[in-house]
Formats: structure tokens, sequence, C-alpha cells
């Protein structure tokens, strides 16, 4: 397979890192972007062998200052990109009364204006690559409302941003898709301080489960994978789908009474 170039925002924690570690294992070159050098320092902990092999870089997607400078580097050092992943994103929890102004709006900041400007900046590049792709992080929280105002109007945004761009970038000959992922087990819900400690995520994570067709909450290789197969050539004929990928939570109906038997083990 040729060695091609991907671009992930977030990629230091969770569904970012993951899917870092997998296209840099099929052999590719991957960047990957967050603020925190803290946050890398734990990815290299918890994945030691990508030191070296992923490029961890520095970096803010909602500043075009950061942005430009990382476009220039990565277009001195690589010249396309083939990939871009749109990952990044803050959570917090709130309704219209009870979140504040600055956090509804630093939400939308980061979740979706960041995507907005950072495929904006690196349009040169995707369109240099000659059949690219871009990958949207959305959320079911963007398809039916979630537990914060700010964080589903973001995602259903960033659905909106997918399609228009899908039909925007396809003379480039760059695809554009969302995926809408269910509760995957990462850091942010305890980074973002969604929830309090290790015990209420636990909690958290041991009600959903059960409210989960199939048995069981995502792991950050369920949405990495699908990420990978919307980068590849097999999807060449995929653009502006919204992709759920979520343990059936988008078709949970709980107006079929529960079965006599046993729940069945997960799928
Ligand atoms: N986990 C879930 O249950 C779930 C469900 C549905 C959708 N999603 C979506 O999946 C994506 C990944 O989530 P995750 O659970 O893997 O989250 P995570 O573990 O918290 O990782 C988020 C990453 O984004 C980076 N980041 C945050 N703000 C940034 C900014 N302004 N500029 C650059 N990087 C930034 C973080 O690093 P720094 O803080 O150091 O910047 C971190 O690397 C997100 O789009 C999320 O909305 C997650």
């Amino acid at each position: 397979m040729e060695k091609q170039v991907f671009l992930i925002t977030g990629g230091s924690s969770g569904i970012g890192l993951t899917l870092a570690d997998l296209l840099s294992r099929d052999g590719h070159q991957v960047v990957s972007l967050s603020r925190s050098r803290e946050k890398i320092r734990r990815a290299l902990d918890q994945y030691p062998h990508l030191l070296g092999k992923v490029q961890f870089v520095t970096g803010d997607v909602t500043s075009s200052e950061d942005m430009e400078a990382l476009f220039s580097q990565m277009a001195s050092d690589y010249g396309m990109l083939h990939g871009l992943v749109n990952n990044a994103a803050v959570l917090n929890k709130g309704t219209l009364e009870t979140i504040s102004v600055p956090d509804y709006r630093f939400t939308l900041d980061v979740n979706l204006t960041g995507p907005y400007l950072v495929t904006r900046v690196f349009l040169p590049l995707l369109a240099k690559a000659s059949g690219a792709s871009v990958v949207n992080i959305s959320s079911v929280a963007g398809l039916k409302p979630g537990t914060s105002i700010a964080y589903s109007v973001s995602k259903a945004g960033l659905d909106m941003l997918t399609r228009f761009l899908a039909g925007d970038l396809a003379p480039y000959k760059i695809r554009v898709n969302s995926i809408n992922p269910g509760l995957v087990k990462t850091n942010i819900h305890l980074d973002n301080k969604v929830v309090s400690d290790e015990a209420a995520y636990e909690n958290m994570l041991e009600k959903a489960r059960k409210r989960y067709p199939v048995g069981r909450i995502g792991e950050p290789r369920d949405i990495a994978l699908m990420a990978r197969f919307l980068m590849s050539d097999d999807a060449s004929w995929i653009t502006g789908s919204i992709i759920p990928v979520d343990g059936g939570i988008m078709v949970e109906n709980d107006l079929i009474p529960p079965k006599e038997t046993e729940r069945a083990p997960p799928l």
C-alpha cells in the first residue's frame, strides 16, 4: 500500500490516538495535533511504540495562526495530505438555562468552527493528494438531543458542514463524511469534568451498557476502524454520509417490553 499522510486533530487521546496507532501500523505518516504536552506524554505512556512513529504536535484548532504554522510545516515536510480527521472536541453538560454563555461559545468554537477552520487551511494540501478524504468525528448527540445543548448543537452543525463540504469539495476529488459515535470509553468525560471521579464514570458506563442494544458501549477501535475505512479507496463512492457507529443506540426502542429470557450476551 502507498504510504499516505494523515492529520488527526485531537490525536493524543481516546479515538484519535487509537486511529493514529492504526494508521501508523499500516505504514502511514500520521501527524497528531492537540493542545497540551501533558496529554501527549500520557499518550506515549500508553503507546510507547508510537515515539518517533507518530508526529505529535501542539496547537489549537481554534487558532488560525497555529493552523497556518502547521500547514506551512506539513507543506514543506510532505507536500500533500491524504486524510484529515476533524476529531478534536470538548464536552460539557448543560441546558439552555444551566450552561454559561462563555462555555456555549467555547464549545461551538472548538467543535464546529475548529473543523471549518482546519479544513479551510489544509484544503490546498488535500487537493494536491487527488482523492483525499475528510472525516468529521461527530456524535449521536448531534442526531438527537443529549445532555449538553452546546455539544449537541455543535455536532448537528458539524454534520451539516460534512454535507455542505461533500458537494463543495467534490470538484477537488475530496470526499467528506461524518462518523457519529455512541458512548465510547475514553478520557473525554473525566478530562472535561463531566463526571467527578472514576467511580461516577464507571456508574455512568454501567447504566449506559444496559441501554445499548448490542449489550456494550463502544471502544475507540470501533470508531477508528470506520474512519480508516472511510479514508481508504474502498470507500471511494461514499461522500456526504452521516454514519452512526453506536451499538444500536439510535434504534433503541423502549416501547418494546423486555424479553422474558435473560439478556443475551453482547453481540
Ligand atoms: N467518547 C465518547 O463517548 C464520544 C461519543 C461521541 C462522539 N465522540 C467524539 O469523538 C471525538 C474524540 O473524542 P474522545 O472521546 O476520543 O475525546 P478525548 O479522549 O477527550 O480526546 C480529545 C482530544 O482532543 C484534543 N483537543 C481538545 N480541544 C482541542 C483544541 N482546541 N485543539 C486541539 N486539540 C484539542 C485533546 O487534547 P488537548 O486537550 O491536549 O488539546 C484530546 O487529544 C470527539 O469529537 C468527540 O466529540 C466521543
